[in-house]
This record gives structure tokens, sequence and C-alpha cells, in this order.
């Protein structure tokens, strides 16, 4: 038996940024990974589908992805390979809540804290024809070495929509099929709408209100305002959301887990056992992988005493769609909700300098606001490079700005940020 200070389960951004955080700060850390180091985000999601986003043709992507896949997987290697660090490439398996065992070499390890960092799978819609071999996920829609001419799309989620866009750049023919009204539940209303019609404008065809009910081989079959409508693809993508991943032997650890919901935590990502944390995908929070390194860097600061001001309130978000689609704090609809008092600004890429000369004219920007103060409260943007502009108004945010605070901040001339104090 080997003991440690900290063992972590899972090295995507959630673990292995903890157990570098941890290292520095002297812990001794163990970290299992059964399959590559830099979980979904580094191999299969983020990392990989913006290789595609800014590749030009899908034969270069395809091309492209290995090489940077592999260049990162290799930077995250050399930081696990640090002195209090031992990665252990196995499946880790709870004996008890303080003890974990290596699946294959059986070895065992007793950590004083453990973190489960596993990340989430795709969820499949449970009905007939889903395991058809035209259907695959996000994860199997990489893999493909040919472009299809066909591509149908369940889901005008995150995943659903970042596809579509770069799929149809590619020169797919591209249906989406959505069961809400509108894509990008979680985005402002006016930009889902504005992005749904740009693409629809570009020859994406959406089915909108349009339940999935079946599959059979190439064809979907759904009903939209009570008709069964059908549509044939030669690759069928799912992308109705993702699965926290838990595993029977949690219950060895005695915490609460569920598997739809994931494995619950309190505000400090600690399970309901004491020393056993969840982050990332598996706590069935934020499923994204900033909020799982951030979380991480919040849990390793409880462990050692050190007081942080993590805002998981306040989580930015963006879709890589072209262009791009980004958010930090609530939108308008739900502020409204809240019954929370504010003021809505808005400008647009249009009568940006930067935007026209670049050729990005589509885009908007919204601001919202407390009424009397003017602090900030939540930024919508719709347009090129819109996760960076998002990522400047976070800042503000997280520090209990106003809109007059960013309007004196001096902007260089011409950027694109310069949307923001062009607000009306
Ligand atoms: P999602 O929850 O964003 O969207 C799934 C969509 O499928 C929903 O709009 C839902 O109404 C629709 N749907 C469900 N059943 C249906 C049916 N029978 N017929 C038609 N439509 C149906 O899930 P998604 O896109 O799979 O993403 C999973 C997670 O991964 C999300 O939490 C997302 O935030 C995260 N992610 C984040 C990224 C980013 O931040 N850029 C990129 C990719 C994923």
């Amino acid at each position: 038996m080997s003991n440690t200070d900290l063992i972590i389960i899972g090295a995507g951004p959630g673990g292995y940024k903890a157990a570098v955080y941890a290292a520095k700060h002297g812990l001794k850390v163990t970290v299992f990974e059964d399959v590559h180091v830099g979980g979904t985000c580094l191999n299969v999601g983020c990392i990989p589908t913006k290789t595609y986003v800014h590749s030009k043709t899908f034969e270069e992507a395809v091309e492209r992805q290995p090489q940077v896949v592999e260049a990162l997987r290799s930077g995250v290697e050399t930081l696990l390979s640090q002195p209090n660090i031992t990665l252990i490439r196995e499946r880790a398996k709870f004996i008890d809540a303080g003890t974990i065992e290596a699946s294959s070499s059986g070895e065992v390890w007793r950590g004083a804290n453990i973190i489960v960092a596993t990340g989430s799978s795709a969820k499949m819609l449970p009905i007939a024809g889903a395991d058809s071999p035209q259907v695959v996920d996000s994860t199997g829609l990489l893999q493909l070495k040919e472009l299809p001419r066909r591509l149908c799309i369940i889901g005008a989620g995150v995943i659903g929509m970042e596809f579509a866009s770069i799929f149809q750049k590619f020169g797919a023919e591209v249906t989406v099929v959505e069961y809400l009204k509108e894509c990008l539940p979680m985005v402002d209303g006016d930009i889902a709408k504005r992005l749904r019609k740009l693409l629809e404008k570009r020859g994406i065809t959406f089915y909108m209100g349009a339940g999935v009910k079946s599959i059979d081989g190439s064809t979907v079959l759904f009903e939209q305002k009570g008709k069964e409508v059908s549509v044939e693809a030669d690759v069928i993508l799912m992308a109705t959301g993702r699965k926290p991943n838990v595993s029977p032997d949690f219950a060895n650890a005695g915490f609460d887990y569920d598997e739809r919901k994931g494995i619950a935590v309190d505000g400090n990502f600690e399970t309901t056992v004491k020393g056993i944390y969840a982050i990332g995908d598996v706590n069935g929070r934020q499923m994204l992988a900033h909020a799982a390194e951030m979380q991480g860097i919040h849990v390793v600061n409880c462990i050692l005493g050190i007081e942080d001001k993590i805002r998981f309130d306040f989580m930015p978000a963006a879709i890589f769609t072209e262009p791009e689609t980004a958010c930090v704090g609530p939108t308008e609809d739900q502020l409204k909700e809240q019954g929370v008092p504010f003021e809505c600004h808005k400008s647009f890429y249009r009568a940006n300098g930067k935007a026209l000369a670049m050729n990005e004219t589509e885009g908007m920007v919204k601001l919202c606001c407390e009424p009397e103060e003017g602090k900030l409260l939540s930024a919508h943007v719709f347009g090129a490079h819109a996760a960076d502009i998002v990522q400047e108004v976070t800042a503000y945010i997280t520090l209990g700005a106003t809109l007059r605070q960013l309007r004196e901040t001096v902007h260089i001339h011409p950027t694109l940020s310069e949307v923001l104090i062009e607000v009306n």
C-alpha cells in the first residue's frame, strides 16, 4: 500500500490542472488515467473541434487534428512528470472512502484527500434505431475520414450548433432537428435566433419544435406540428446532451451520486463524504472545461486552507460557431424571471471599424446593467471573437465594476472590443 496526500481520478482539464497546482503547493499527488491525459476537452472535444473551425477543408482538419492533439497531450504529460506527481495509467476503483485500487496491477493507494474528475460521455437517446451504424456521437464524428454528403444532427445545443457550422463550411448538406422552438436554450434568445437565421441563410436546414422519435438506418423520423417528417442522411450525429461518468465502485466510497445528475457536491465541491471531492462534468454543475479547472483549483485551495474569491456564479461560456456566440451572467429572460431590475445596452458590429475592415459585420453586443449604479450584470455577444469580448466583461463583472467604469477604460483603436464602449 502507498500513501499520498491527494489522489485524483481522471486527468482531464479538471484533474490535471488540479494535480499541477497541488504539486506546486507541495502536495504529493497520485493521478489515475486509463485513457489519454487531457480528457475529453483535449482529445475529443474543445481542441479537435477548434482545429476543425480553423481548417479550410475537411481534409486539412482530418490531417491537422492528430498533430494538434498530440502536441498538447505531450505537453500535459510533461507537466505530469514532475517529482511530486505519480501518473498511473490504469482505471481507479474505490475500495472504501480513502482507498483506491489500480484495476490491472491491483496496487492499492491511500489518499488523505481524493478528487473525482471522471468527466462525462454522450447521452444517446433511448429510441429505436439509435444503434444504427449511421449514428455517431461527437467523438465518432471527429473520427470520420470522409466528409459525409448529408449530415443530420439531432439536437441544436452547443455540440449540435458547433458541428452544424463546421460541416456546412466543409460542404456537407446539414440538417438539424431540435425538440425546442429555438437553438441553444442557455443563450440569450435574440442571439440564438440571429445565429440560427445566419446558418439557415448559409444553407443549413433547421426543423425546430421537432422531437426525434426513431431512426431507421439512414432515416431520422420525427414529429413536427403533429406531422410525421423524415430526413435521410449518410451520418447522424446524436448531440442530445452528456451524462456524468459515474461508476458502481463509487458506492464503496459511500458518497451520494446519481446516474443522471452525477456526484452530489456542496459549494466547495466536497461530496457527502469528507475529504472526497468531485469536480468538472461528473458533478453535473457546469459542463465546461474552464469550470472544471477552476473547481479543481478551488478544491486544492480548500485542502491547503487557502482562501480564494473564485466567482462560480459568473461562468463565461462560448460556442465556437462561425461567428462565435459567448455570454457571461444571466440572460434578459432570466433576469426578468428573477425579478431583477436591469437596463439593456446594445451595439452592433457593423458600426465597428475593425469589424468592417475584417469583413465581419454580422454581430451584436448586449450588456445588462443595474439601472441605478450601472453595475454590470451580464454580457451576451454574437460575432467574430465573441469569446474574447465576453472575457473582458467577465473581468469587470467579477470585480463588481459598472458600465461607466468600462466606458472610462481606454480601448485600443481599432479593435473589436470597442463594441463594448459603443453600446447605446
Ligand atoms: P445540450 O444540452 O447543449 O443540447 C442538447 C439539445 O438536444 C437540446 O437543445 C435538446 O432540446 C435537444 N434534444 C434532446 N432530445 C431531443 C430529441 N428527441 N429530438 C430533438 N432534439 C432533442 O447538449 P450537447 O450539445 O450535447 O452538449 C453537451 C454538454 O457539453 C453541454 O453541457 C455543453 O455545455 C458542453 N459543451 C460545451 C462546449 C463549449 O463550451 N463550447 C462545446 C461542446 C460541449
